[in-house]
């Protein structure tokens, strides 16, 4: 990948891995915690696209608890676990070789490293502090600077704006496959981690790149 001035991850289900609070408790949900844990995200990303089309944008905390009131209605779990299950998020963990790749990149001084998400700046600070990744990000930017949620095209216009910088000068990188056709249409170099081996959307884009995980990074950057 040629003329990559800025290197942009997004957050959860990226980096963190959103089902890991479900899986903490999966000993008091039963079996069910994975489906449980796949339903809260569901729906917690939609009620984000549904608030940017209705413009009444909450942020993603507040959006997190709603969806998750919800889901713990749905699957009919105990409301005893829900500020266990709020706490869990906040601490959401890496993927496994999360770290030692971020750590690998920031090596390499030429590039400026970010963060570009929808979670609220407290949260993003507090997953990146608990986690140890303090010294590896430029920018952690956050939705709530333009108040409407990914795929947004102001979302994806403020690290363009802060770096000065041309699109196509983008690696984006998503595990969210609408996350990908949001920041490849709007003219990022957008790169999927695909580590489940799923399908691709139907969205006008087609992914500049495909990565099991993150580690592979290294090779094509
Ligand atoms: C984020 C969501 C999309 O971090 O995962 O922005």
């Amino acid at each position: 990948m040629k003329n990559i001035k800025a290197i942009i991850f997004d957050a959860y289900g990226t980096l963190f891995d959103v089902n890991s609070a479900a899986e903490k408790c999966k000993d008091k949900i039963g079996n069910k915690w994975e489906n449980f844990s796949n339903y809260w995200r569901t729906t917690q990303l939609e009620y984000t696209w549904l608030r940017s089309l209705m413009t009444r944008h909450k942020d993603f905390w507040k959006v997190t608890e709603d969806s998750l009131d919800k889901s713990m209605k749905v699957f009919n779990i105990n409301t005893d676990l829900r500020a266990e299950l709020l706490d869990l998020y906040k601490i959401l963990s890496p993927y496994p070789e999360v770290k030692e790749t971020l750590k690998l990149l920031r090596e390499k001084k030429y590039y400026k490293l970010s963060i570009l998400s929808n979670g609220t700046p407290t949260l993003l600070d507090e997953l990146v502090n608990r986690n140890n990744l303090n010294d590896i990000f430029d920018d952690i930017f956050s939705v709530e600077e333009v108040s409407i949620f990914k795929p947004n095209s102001k979302v994806y216009d403020m690290p363009i704006k802060k770096y000065n910088i041309k699109e196509k000068e983008v690696a984006f990188l998503s595990a969210n496959t609408w996350d990908v056709s949001g920041g490849g249409n709007y003219g990022f170099k957008a790169i999927w981690v695909n580590r489940n081996n799923a399908i691709f959307d139907n969205l006008d884009y087609t992914p500049e790149n495909e990565i099991n995980n993150l580690k592979q990074l290294l090779e094509i950057i």
